[in-house]
């Protein structure tokens, strides 16, 4: 049983320090986690996902008959997380062949996926009208001419139907909110969506097409914003591009990765304000809204466990921990700030740099660190990594992908199991142990060149089909 040690409220929902004096996220004790499971590790508190897909169903019904929640997978696309917001009725936007593969799998209704993306291939429209996605958000002129090209051959069964396949427009409302520049999207110079000046003209194209049914426009202008009155101008401009049936306002909600960040608008807040300025632009009853969080569905919901290897001084104390850029690659890519604390020793005694296992200096997690004493074997977490963490995650260094394990009430449970050694050579298809080794080469210059290259690729499919063949002969 959990005490009453408070807790910073960026943790998952039901965080606690036991009496053991260790930290618990979803009724488990993260060193007993980090034992049975290894670290690194992204750890779930199952509860909290779920109350937020709940706040954000409640808080769209309250602001509009007809809002529904779609979840930007990208934000965790793993199958457990994309279930679990199923299962809660949410609907899932995806933004290539990949995502919406995870999203069948994971049991989402076709006609509840939104297929995103400003550089879909033929091959990914493909399979979204053939597995009758509901709504495409069309990017570009070329998607269109695609589209258009892919229905007239008669692809998924929308183009011969009396409706056609629905798809929304993307708009880029020119609106910039306050973010990173990297994930910043609403402005006049961004490569996504339709500007406002060729709006009108891709409407007229869309609508021309035969198969497609222009349900109405979407804008996304960016992501972790802190402040409504962006999402409320994209709302507006939307509504001043015509009358349709549907709109889609996007995501982008930010989240607090500190305490000492700013709490930013609230589930309720934030949709009841973008919906508000959707309304009074002529989105009102009748019409069919979407909104698409990512970050704010999933960020506070999980922390990941590192363990600390190595701990020296020089001109800064450095703690290196195993794992870094290649589990969550935000600090390198944006700057993001996180937090960090020895998961049975919560204090602040010492100034660190938490560093990863990678090889570049930028391989640090948390540049200004306050940790209580730290310690080679010590466990630490870092919170808020919920978000763009797994869903980024590599294998720099042949650092094996960290599993996620959903913690509920003291249960955990392996929804990802950790990468082994065995899954980095998984892919290879090919060996230069294949090619004639240098005891049969007379000499270097007997080496393939650039023009025997076509003999080349002969003699390897050669050899892969004699392995195969090896194989199939239990050889
Ligand atoms: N809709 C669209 C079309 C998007 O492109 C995105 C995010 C979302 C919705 C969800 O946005 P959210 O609610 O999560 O802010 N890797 C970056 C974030 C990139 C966001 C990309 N698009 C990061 O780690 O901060």
């Amino acid at each position: 049983m959990a005490t009453s040690t408070s807790i910073s409220p960026i943790f998952p929902m039901g965080s606690a320090v036991n009496e053991r004096g260790v930290l618990e996220i979803g009724g488990c004790d993260a060193l007993e986690l980090a034992r049975e499971f290894g670290t690194p590790a992204y750890v779930v508190a199952e509860d909290d996902l779920r109350a937020r897909a709940r706040a954000y169903v409640k808080a769209a019904r309250a602001a509009h008959p007809d809002l529904n929640v779609v979840f930007a997978s990208k934000a965790f696309p793993c199958t457990a997380v994309l279930e679990l917001f199923a299962q809660e009725g949410l609907w899932c936007d995806v933004a290539s062949g990949g995502e919406l593969h995870l999203a069948l799998a994971a049991g989402f209704a076709p006609e509840r996926i939104v297929f995103h993306g400003n550089a879909k291939s033929v091959e990914e429209l493909r399979m979204g009208l053939e597995r009758q996605v509901g709504l495409f958000v069309i990017d570009n002129f070329d998607e269109i001419d695609r589209l258009g090209g892919l229905l007239a051959e008669g692809v998924g069964s929308a183009g011969g139907s009396s409706t056609g396949q629905q798809v929304l427009i993307r708009v880029n409302p020119d609106v910039k909110g306050e973010t990173h520049e990297k994930i910043s999207t609403g402005q006049a110079d961004s490569k996504f969506g339709f500007s406002m000046a060729e709006a009108h003209t891709a409407i007229e194209r869309v609508q021309g097409v035969p198969g497609l049914s222009l349900q109405g426009l979407h804008a996304h202008i960016g992501s972790q914003l802190l402040d409504l009155e962006p999402f409320q101008r994209a709302a507006r401009e939307l509504g001043g591009l015509g009358d349709f049936p549907l709109c889609d306002l996007g995501g982008g909600l930010g989240v607090r990765y500190t305490e000492g960040q700013p709490t930013p608008p609230s589930i309720e807040d934030y949709v009841a304000a973008v919906v508000a300025a959707a309304q009074e632009s002529g989105l009102g009853a009748g019409k069919r809204l979407l909104i698409e969080p990512g970050r704010s569905l999933c960020a506070n919901s999980a922390v990941t466990l590192y363990r600390v290897e190595a701990v020296k001084q020089n001109v800064r104390r450095w703690v290196s921990v195993d794992g870094g850029m290649s589990d969550n690659l935000r600090p390198m890519l944006y700057g993001a700030a996180y937090e960090a604390e020895v998961v049975d020793r919560f204090g602040e005694a010492t100034e660190c740099v938490i560093a990863g296992k990678h090889c570049e200096s930028g391989d640090v997690i948390v540049p200004q660190a306050r940790l209580q004493d730290p310690k080679p074997g010590d466990v630490i977490v870092t919170p808020v990594t919920g978000a763009y963490g797994y869903a980024m995650a590599n294998n720099y260094n042949g650092v094996p992908r960290a599993p996620v394990i959903f913690c509920r009430e003291g249960e955990a449970r392996l929804v990802v199991r950790r990468e082994t050694f065995e899954d980095l050579t998984v892919r290879d298809q090919s060996s230069v142990r294949d090619l004639p080794t240098a005891r049969d080469q007379s000499s270097v210059r007997d080496l393939p060149t650039a023009r025997d290259q076509s003999s080349a690729s002969d003699q390897s499919t050669a050899s892969n089909q004699q392995r195969e063949a090896a194989a199939s002969n239990g050889i």
